[in-house]
């Protein structure tokens, strides 16, 4: 007899471990189905998806590698530390990562036990809907036909490549051959200044690599409040990023001399690039296909994503929801981690939300970039009154003391009620200080509240009430 289950969730990513506890949590008898099984040795798959296995977690350990290397390369001697000559050996940096990799992968393994979760290991679609649920096929090691009440989708993205540029993973790489190099190109080339191009593209900067950032659209980081944009253009070509705004990506030739990419640049002049590696970050495309979508009735949109409501993440199939990459909105793990508490909740019956706009974005260049809410431009083409208040991370004596004055926090308040709309921040530690600006959002905070709050001195903190004390003109420190 086929198994039974209440919930089955199809991807074992942000979105779908995540819903996959949350269903248990709630009482549900759930599995959770996943193919991938990307580096592992035993070809077994790996759960956590893009984000632990080939994206957010192993990225961060080669950005804290390189960044250690950096400091005692570079700035030890700004701390009157003398060192002899400093190397990196690469392969021990990439092995340091994988062991992280493996130990929050295993991490989530345990995780399914504790929460009598089944891992279904093989690849899910469906074949249609009967008396017990939706049928859903495994296949993979496992090998079965299994029936859900409920279905969660949470099946990811990959990344876009583009057309005639074959990522073989050696020589031109998309996310996961990027994060194995097995030592420091001599010249890096990157087609996308988006957040994979600038966080990839920073980590062998800094460690050597000479880097070019080859970009189509006219202004950098598009997405950011543009002071924020501006602020960290001039920063990255100060650290020695090529940044190359408005180009046309022409001819990629790769052999094993290397790779040669013809483009066409701002000023509509044939270039070339030549470099030893190159890395494509242009986007990702939601994995939607051979799902068997249209066996239980669903079609997805025209760029591949399943259509949902606004509010509980449902689809047009009563009992089946998409949550992640697979749907609207940024693909972010933590926005993956919330729809998929969101679609267990709303299967039992409960009424969850997430505000949209206070989901947090961050990049982890160095300086770091954070913003939740509206930015400066949106704010002006919506025509909403609002006072901006900014604060420099040179003027607040932590930053000085760690070496890390970069940057600033800018917060943008509703004009009239001084409700928070937007706050921005480029600097030391910026993903973890814009969790405070999160928080003050969701409860409809004005700058007012946290230019009363008190904040810990010294400590990079205190930048965000000085910015929001800035918004009436009234910061102490400047
Ligand atoms: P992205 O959307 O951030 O940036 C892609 C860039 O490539 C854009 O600036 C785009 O204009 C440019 N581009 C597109 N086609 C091009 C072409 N033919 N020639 C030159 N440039 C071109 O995408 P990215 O960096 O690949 O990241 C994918 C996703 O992964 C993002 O949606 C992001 O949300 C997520 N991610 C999030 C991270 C974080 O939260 N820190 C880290 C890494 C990825």
């Amino acid at each position: 007899m086929s198994q039974a289950f209440d919930v089955l969730v199809i991807g074992g990513g942000p979105g779908g471990y995540i819903a996959a506890i949350r269903a248990a949590q709630l009482g549900f008898k759930v599995a959770c189905a996943e193919s991938h099984s990307y580096d592992d040795p035993k070809g077994e798959p790996r759960l956590g998806g893009t984000c632990l296995n080939v994206g957010c977690i192993p990225s961060k350990a080669l950005l804290a590698s390189s960044e250690e290397f950096e400091k005692i390369a570079h700035h030890a001697a700004d701390h009157g530390i003398k060192v002899g000559s400093v190397s990196i050996d690469s392969k021990k940096m990439v092995a340091r990562k994988d062991d992280i990799v493996t130990k929050m992968t295993g991490g989530i393994q345990y995780l399914f036990r504790k929460n009598k979760i089944t891992l279904l290991k093989g690849h899910a679609s469906f074949e249609g809907k009967g008396a017990d649920g939706y049928q859903v096929k495994i296949d993979g090691k496992d090998k079965s036909t299994v029936s859900a009440k409920n279905v969660i989708i949470a099946t990811g993205s990959k990344a876009r490549h583009l057309p005639g540029l074959p990522v073989d993973n050696v020589l031109v790489c998309d996310n996961e051959g990027a994060l194995k190099f097995d030592s420091v190109p001599k010249k890096l080339g990157v087609i996308g200044a988006g957040v994979i191009g600038l966080e990839l593209g920073s980590v062998w900067r800094r460690l050597g690599s000479e880097v070019t950032v080859l970009e189509a659209l006219p202004s950098f980081l598009a997405a950011c409040d543009v002071s924020i944009a501006k602020e960290a253009q001039k920063l990255f070509v100060k650290q020695g990023l090529n940044i190359n705004m408005g180009v046309k990506i022409g001819e990629v030739k790769a052999d094993k001399k290397g790779v040669v990419v013809n483009y066409t640049d701002s000023a509509g002049k044939a270039a070339k690039l030549e470099c030893d590696r190159l890395i494509v970050s242009v986007g990702r495309v939601p994995n939607t296909d051979k799902l068997g979508l249209d066996k239980i009735g669903l079609k997805v949109d025209e760029r591949g994503f399943i259509p949902i409501d606004d509010h509980t993440c449902a689809t047009a199939a009563p009992g089946v929801y998409a949550v992640g990459d697979v749907v609207r909105g940024p693909m972010l793990a933590h926005k993956a981690e919330d729809e998929g508490v969101l679609a267990a909740e709303v299967i039992a019956g409960q009424k969850p939300h997430i505000d949209y706009n206070c989901i947090p974005w961050v990049i982890y260049t160095d300086p770091e970039i954070a913003w939740v809410g509206k930015t400066e431009q949106a704010l002006k083409e919506a025509g909403i009154a609002y006072k901006a208040g900014q604060f420099p991370f040179g003027a607040n004596g932590r930053a000085l003391g760690m070496g890390r004055a970069d940057g600033f926090v800018k917060i943008l308040a509703d004009a009239k009620t001084d409700e928070i709309l937007g706050v921005h921040i480029i600097g030391p530690n910026a993903s973890d200080l814009i969790a405070e600006a999160a928080v003050a959002m969701e409860f409809k905070a004005a700058a007012e509240d946290i230019a009363r709050i008190c904040h810990p001195h010294p400590s990079l903190s205190e930048v965000m009430r000085e910015a929001a004390l800035a918004t009436d003109q009234r910061a102490l420190n400047m």
